[in-house]
């Protein structure tokens, strides 16, 4: 089943708790949380208190995004905080191995992101690791920009490849992702799809969000 993932950073930050509740009352299951870090990506946004804070209030699958350079720290307060995907780029880790297993030993789902730029093979020694794969259709760093057309393809063989090994890896696509392309970005294969401004940057969120599930049916 295809899961569309909110991604706060285009949220009302002030209203975190609410922006969160309206679209679980529309039957959201996961929230995307951008953790940036103004080196990796040139741009700074929330940290693990926000994440703590928000873990108090809903119960959906707080899907952490770190874009940040060598995340090994970040790991364990995240976990404590009560991420249940904890997702880190292949770009930023020096040691990925020990960072993936960091992960799985703190209880988090296990998750490796891919720049644009970044090919799949990079991922040949891990992908038994973990349990999700974020493939970025836009350079990191800031919401509202255009899907690169090209992540179509680097889906579908990404797909391909995960099918062929027999993995039960989840495939979650970030950047670009509205109401015109979600469904053909399912179709390539995408099985977490992350929204941000195709969600809250629309007058009526809720209907945004309902009408990208619509959209999804019977993919
Ligand atoms: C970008 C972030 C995305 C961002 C997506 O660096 O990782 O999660 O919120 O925003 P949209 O959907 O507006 O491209
Ligand atoms: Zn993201």
């Amino acid at each position: 089943m295809k899961k569309i993932a909110p991604s706060v950073l285009s949220a009302d930050l002030s209203r975190l708790a609410d922006e969160v509740r309206e679209l679980e009352e529309v039957g959201a299951e996961w929230i995307h949380l951008d953790v940036m870090d103004g080196h990796f990506v040139p741009n700074l946004t929330i940290g693990v208190p926000v994440v703590k804070s928000l873990r108090k209030k809903t119960h959906l699958i707080l899907d952490v995004h770190l874009m940040v350079y060598e995340p090994e720290g970040l790991i364990e307060p995240f976990a404590t905080a009560g991420a249940d995907v904890i997702t880190v780029h292949v770009e930023a880790c020096t040691h990925l191995h020990r960072v993936l297993s960091k992960i799985r030993a703190s209880g988090p789902k296990v998750g490796v992101a891919l720049n644009p730029a970044t090919p799949i093979w990079t991922l040949e020694e891990v992908i038994r690791e973990v349990d999700l794969v974020l493939v970025m259709s836009v350079n990191p760093g800031f919401g509202g920009q255009d899907f690169i057309p090209h992540s179509l393809e680097k889906v579908r063989k990404l797909r391909q490849w995960i099918d062929q090994l027999g993995l039960k890896v989840l495939i979650e696509v970030d950047g670009g992702v509205k109401l015109e392309n979600v469904r053909e970005v399912a179709l390539a294969g995408a099985d977490i799809l992350v929204s941000g401004s195709g969600i809250f940057d629309k007058p009526d969120k809720r209907e945004a969000f309902r009408k990208m599930r619509e959209a999804l049916e019977g993919v």
